[in-house]
């Protein structure tokens, strides 16, 4: 049996009181992601040059080292060839943006395959679709916009790698860099938009503003039944451990749950870098509340300050419960999923992708949180590897630094077993609602 090393952290939870309504009526998902639209999205993604579902790896090594039934990652560093799932979203909603235009201009209802064949290009070829970005939205809505043959102008805050403005730049987009955090920057691109008249695909929502951010959440839908249909037969997972920049992926893990298995869905626990806990603080305040400074975390994509209020309407009541995570915890994440555990394959796993398991790893670290949580020794965890190394040197640098550290850990009790009753609360903190 394994030890799993695992950092310990000042790690905060947040029961959520308005869960166990939801868990009665079902309303927290109704008319927000209908099942129409989730179809369109199936059906058109599915049909992508370069289309193929990714992964669902199940880990039996990291599940038995770590005391739980069993573990789910679903791998989505492959995801056409841009290394997270946002291409699913950012891609969706672009191409979602240029249907409507070719609808208004023509009357038809062109579908993927006739867009992505230039027979429009003249429609689009003068137009420019912008955003806001941390580096994957942005790197799908670039990627988009060439596949339909329009302009592309992304906004990046300061703190956005230059490996990641790269890989933007490499997709023919022009990116401008400004001062301040992704916030800024998504008020500062909804302005340009306006401005310019350009088509603004931003993957959050705010009062005015929720068609586009609901198409982008239809297309992140595909991955999550692409995760259900790959579960083994009958074996519904009985914990989510999902990661929340905005919260629009956590959204539509949770309504794609909901739908599928109503109140016998999996419990449903967010993850937040605890210096972008914005989800968490509306969830203990009742109401969507922003985290304000320089929200300084190296899980770049959860490197946000308000939650966006399309999905606030689902995980308001959808969420169980809100943890936060620390930058070395999530580092420790990565490196046990890239050596592998008794057998695992190893997972390349950028940082934002390994929050959930950082997640769930805190949670059998810390009696109080995984009580909270009702984890117990048979649970089944399904969790979301939402990138690979999508900035490589900086991933490169995280995996070897104090690599030994790890070296010597092949024997030893399992985290659970560890605990005793006086074990840490000592750290935890609740968050009062
Ligand atoms: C890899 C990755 N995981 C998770 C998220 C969080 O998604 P959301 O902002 O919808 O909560 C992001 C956001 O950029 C991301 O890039």
């Amino acid at each position: 049996m394994s030890l799993v090393p695992f950092p310990k952290h000042n790690n905060t939870i947040c029961r959520n009181p308005a869960a166990a309504i939801a868990a009665e009526s079902g309303l927290h998902q109704r008319g927000i992601l209908d099942a129409e639209g989730f179809a369109n999205a199936w059906n058109a993604i599915r049909g992508w040059p370069g289309y193929g579902a990714t992964p669902l790896r199940s880990l039996p090594g990291l599940a038995k080292a770590v005391g739980v039934g069993e573990i789910w990652f679903k791998d989505e560093s492959s995801r056409f060839g841009l290394k997270s799932f946002k291409a699913l979203g950012g891609g969706y909603a672009v191409l979602q943006r240029v249907v409507r235009e070719i609808t208004h201009a023509t009357g038809a209802q062109p579908t993927s395959s006739e867009v992505f064949s230039g027979r429009y290009g003249s429609l689009v070829a003068t137009r420019t679709v912008t955003c806001a970005t941390d580096g994957n939205h942005g790197r799908s809505v670039a990627w988009a916009a060439r596949l339909v043959g329009c302009q592309c102008v992304i906004f990046v805050h300061e703190g956005v790698t230059a490996a990641r403005r790269a890989a933007i730049e490499a997709l023919g987009a022009t990116v401008e860099v400004l001062p301040g955090t992704y916030d800024d920057a998504v008020r500062h691109a909804a302005k340009k938009a306006k401005l310019h008249d350009w088509w603004l695909v931003s993957d959050t929502s705010y009062d005015g503003y929720v068609d586009v951010p609901r198409d982008v959440m239809q297309g992140y839908r595909v991955m999550v039944e692409e995760a259900v249909l790959a579960l083994p037969e009958g074996r519904i997972p009985t914990h989510t451990f999902v990661q929340v920049g905005v919260g629009a992926l956590a959204a539509a893990v949770c309504a794609h749950l909901w739908e599928k298995w109503g109140a016998g869905r999996p419990r449903f626990l967010t993850v937040e870098s605890d210096n972008a806990a914005c989800l968490q603080r509306s969830i203990a305040a009742g109401r969507p509340t922003p985290v304000a400074g320089n929200l300084d975390t190296l899980m770049a994509g959860l490197a946000c300050g308000e939650v966006s209020i399309l999905a606030w309407k689902i995980l308001r009541s959808g969420v169980d419960a809100a943890l936060t995570v620390s930058d070395e915890q999530v580092i420790a994440c990565m490196r046990i999923l890239a050596r592998g555990t008794d057998g695992d394959p190893p997972i390349t796993s950028g940082e934002s992708g390994a929050a959930g398991l950082a997640g769930l790893l805190t949670s059998l670290n810390d009696r109080h949180i995984g009580d909270l949580a009702g984890l117990q020794r048979d649970s089944r965890v399904l969790l979301f590897g939402t990138e690979g190394a999508t900035d490589e040197g900086l991933y490169r640098s995280l995996i070897g630094a104090g690599d030994t550290a790890f070296a010597a850990s092949t024997a030893g009790p399992t985290p659970r077993d560890q605990l005793t009753d006086e074990s840490p609360p000592s750290a935890t903190k609740v968050v009062p609602t």
